[in-house]
């Protein structure tokens, strides 16, 4: 954060000031009190279970210098009518100070994470980087992580989301972005926006925001992404994998000759006007490829030559937790954690991994619930049943009463073998499989957020003892 002073802040948000004007706000600013720090700015917001300026006393007894409220605490403060929107205006401040920073945008139905961490561990190869931990891509997440960025900052690399029209077009205000990444227009609240082409035209408003001295690095295999490039200011640059569907254009920077490791690591030539070289990736699934030629294009473009982005996507490690992390127990068994969140995209996506995986085992999948998805949602859940079992797993089990049409799906395919069970949660679901699992086995545990399946990932890897 570059120093502001609270008579500043009060300024920027057209806040009210309780405290010493004089006083400056050196540290991180944040929505968490326990993350409260010497020298830092507490956010207080309501949160799910509790509001947070109960906890403006504590985070300045941690060391904060003040607390963004909306209504009087005891404390140091600055009142505003809206904390994010005070938040918005701080960031803005802050990176119109800071011209030497170039804002890069990721935006996408899946992958925005996984791509947002490989360029991170790219361009950090440039210059002093700040891109956030985990998903931070909502209107507190966005400018707390803008907010990180000071006098040294050269590069922000951000993940933009968006859960209806305008999001993402608030998130470029907030943080105008010189570059932008487009992954795909998939299913993930496709329900919320009422269809693909809504979703399309959301995910479009980063594209619209571009300047024209930038770049709009849009996926050549996403048709409704290629689209995006007669709606930006930006010069466009293309990303795609020449070996999956039929290319709709060659794309300029793409991956060539995808295959798997036996844990499903990809390995490609990496193809861009400038030459070509080899990676392997250390993340799991093929769906990673287009996520890491996308992370590469945009390293391009800010300037990292082609040896620095394939030794760095070789290099790079998954960050953020709970997206297709797999682990190999003792006794031989191989879990397949990807219990981050779920659509239709990314559960096909674990399913083709996991089909991977288990080429010389038995494959099982303990999936829960695709929120979102509005009135496509039963149809859905029973195509994803019907590609499960088409993927031969020899066990599908669908947790909780909204994932029960995937085995309607899977009963579908009058060949499938496997067995298909409902349970009502996660525990039940590892006393239905613990028992039978043997070495080679692989078992993917997947579901939407609400569905907290990590900790059923985790008692599995675990549990060889249960
Ligand atoms: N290109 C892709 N196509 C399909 N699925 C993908 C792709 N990239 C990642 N995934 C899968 O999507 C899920 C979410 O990945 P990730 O967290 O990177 O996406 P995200 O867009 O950031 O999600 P969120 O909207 O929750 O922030 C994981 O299961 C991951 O394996
Ligand atoms: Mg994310």
């Amino acid at each position: 954060m570059i120093p502001l002073t609270l008579a500043q802040i009060a300024d920027i948000t057209a806040g009210r000031l309780h405290g010493d004007p004089a006083a400056v706000v050196t540290g991180e600013v944040v929505i968490d009190s326990r993350r409260a720090g010497p020298g830092g700015l507490f956010a207080a917001v309501p949160g799910e279970r509790a509001d947070g300026h109960d906890f403006a006393a504590a985070a300045v007894a941690a060391g904060a210098v003040a607390v963004l409220a909306t209504r009087p605490v005891p404390v140091p403060s600055v009142l505003v009518a809206d904390v994010p929107a005070a938040l918005a205006a701080l960031a803005r401040f802050v990176i119109d100070a800071l011209p030497a920073a170039a804002v890069a945008g990721i935006t996408g139905s899946s992958g925005k994470t996984t791509t947002k961490d490989l360029a991170a561990q790219l361009v950090e190869r440039l210059g002093p980087t700040i891109a956030p931990a985990g998903s931070f891509n909502n209107e507190f997440g966005h400018p707390l992580t803008v907010l990180r960025a000071d006098a040294a900052t050269r590069y922000l690399v951000l993940e933009l989301s968006a859960r209806g029209p305008g999001h993402i077009a608030y998130l470029c205000r907030v943080a105008p972005p010189r570059h932008g990444v487009v992954l795909n227009v998939g299913h993930a609240h496709a329900g919320e926006f009422g269809g693909l082409d809504q979703v399309a035209r959301a995910k479009g408003e980063l594209v619209e925001a571009l300047p024209a001295g930038g770049a709009a690095i849009l996926n050549a295999d996403d048709p409704r992404v290629l689209a995006m490039a007669a709606c930006t200011a930006a010069r466009v640059v293309t990303f795609g994998v020449d070996d999956r569907t039929a290319p709709i254009q060659a794309a300029e920077v793409r991956a060539a000759g995808v295959r798997l490791d036996d844990l499903g690591r990809p390995s490609f030539t990496l193809l861009t006007p400038e030459g070509q070289a080899e990676v392997t990736l250390r993340l799991h699934g093929a769906h990673t490829v287009p996520d890491a030629v996308a992370a590469a294009a945009l390293a391009r473009e800010l300037g990292l030559g082609l040896a620095d982005i394939a030794d760095g996507l070789s290099a790079a490690v998954a960050r953020s937790r709970w997206r297709m992390e797999v682990r190999r127990r003792e006794d031989g068994v191989t879990v397949i954690n990807d219990a981050y969140n779920a659509n239709p995209e990314s559960v096909r996506a674990a399913l083709d991994a996991l089909r991977h995986l288990a080429q010389d085992g038995r494959g099982f999948a303990i999936l829960g619930h695709m929120a979102e998805l509005g009135e496509v949602s039963r149809a859905s859940h029973e195509d994803i049943g019907e590609f499960a079992a088409r993927a031969e797993l020899a066990g599908l089990i669908a947790v909780g009463e909204d994932a029960e049409p995937i085995l309607a799906g899977a009963r579908r395919v009058r060949s499938w073998t496997g067995e298909a069970l409902a349970v009502p949660d996660g525990h039940a679901a590892l006393q239905a499989l613990s028992n039978q699992l043997k070495p080679g086995d692989v078992v993917l545990v997947k579901a939407s957020r609400a569905a907290h399946l990590e900790g059923v990932a985790a008692d599995l890897l675990e549990g060889a003892a249960r």
